[in-house]
């Protein structure tokens, strides 16, 4: 447990809501996007250990990249959506090793040190307060941890074109982000490496993905093709990315791993920030320094929401 009194912690930014959405009908089945997410799942596999103890993907959605953890012991996938998250456990629930958990990054409801691996994909353009994120992605790592973490690269050719054929406004090669629709984020890779420095994690690999999302391109070649060649650029075109997607292989210079055998030992309180929690039966945990109580509610832990 943590040895003080925190303050509360903050809550007032903005998330977006995924909460009802088709978002796996909406933007992945039949809507020609197998190239991006082969491309992607190439991207994961490179910088990703295979096998290893703990991983949680933040931000997992429905479980779209779940069977790429095959190889961990526990697996955690983490998103604000319950109900995304209630189809992963449709799809997923049968597997012990799986844990899924409810709740917002930006008080990440996971204890510190837990982490060997972490994953977050598609996610980072949806962040309107990346600083406090990637401190708390920071925190659930240790110093062996691996974070492969994406975002959406602003300085990309189809921006770059865009912008010198005067059909944006905004310039690519500016540091700062753009939120070109509200709640999506475009970030230039100099404002990212800062952010990354600055919360204490250091990159690895950057690799540069899915340079042909060219609707042309992927009518006329394999999805799988087309992937297995944009695999050969990640490395050179990560040392100077121009494609729409950054993938970082990132870790923390320190940090003791923690163990946590129990769901309450993995868990954070989100209210007041004490660690681990309580307990109390199987399907609820306390906080034995606010009093808030977390239940389990058809397989997800709601760490939204505190029932007492
Ligand atoms: C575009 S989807 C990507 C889902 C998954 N990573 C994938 O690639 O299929 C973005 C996900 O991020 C989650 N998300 C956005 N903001 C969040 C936050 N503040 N805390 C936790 N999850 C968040 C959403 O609920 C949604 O499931």
């Amino acid at each position: 447990m943590t040895d003080s009194v925190q303050p509360q912690m903050s809550v007032d930014i903005p998330v977006i809501d995924y909460e009802g959405s088709q978002y796996r009908v909406d933007f992945w089945v039949g809507q020609g996007r197998q190239y991006e997410d082969a491309a992607e799942r190439l991207a994961i596999r490179r910088m990703l250990p295979a096998n290893g103890g703990r991983i949680a993907e933040i931000g997992a959605g429905f479980g779209r990249l779940a069977d790429l953890y095959a190889g961990y012991e526990q697996i955690i996938l983490f998103d604000y959506s319950r109900t995304l998250l209630q189809e992963a456990v449709r799809e997923r629930g049968h597997d012990p090793r799986f844990v899924f958990v409810a709740g917002n990054i930006y008080t990440l409801p996971l204890a510190s040190g837990v982490l060997d691996s972490l994953v977050m994909v598609r996610v980072m353009h949806h962040l309107a307060d990346v600083p406090t994120a990637l401190r708390q992605l920071r925190r659930v790592m240790h110093r062996h941890s691996v974070g492969v973490i994406e975002y959406a690269n602003k300085r990309n050719l189809k921006a770059l074109a865009r912008w010198v054929l005067r059909r944006q406004t905004w310039s690519p090669l500016s540091e700062e982000p753009v939120e070109f629709v509200r709640l999506n984020y475009d970030f230039h890779p100099v404002w990212m490496a800062r952010q990354l420095n600055i919360a204490g994690l250091s990159v690895r690999q950057r690799y540069a993905v899915s340079h042909f999302r060219l609707a042309a391109l992927k009518g006329r070649v394999d999805a799988e093709v087309l992937a297995r060649i944009d695999s050969w650029l990640f490395a050179i075109g990560g040392t100077f990315p121009l494609a729409p997607s950054v993938f970082l292989q990132v870790g923390a210079a320190d940090g003791v791993r923690a163990p946590a055998t129990t769901v309450a030992e993995l868990l954070r309180c989100p209210q007041c920030g004490a660690e681990p929690l309580e307990q109390r039966a199987e399907d609820r945990v306390a906080c034995v320094q606010c009093n808030s109580v977390f239940a389990q509610r058809a397989g997800v832990w709601d760490m939204k929401e505190a029932v007492a």
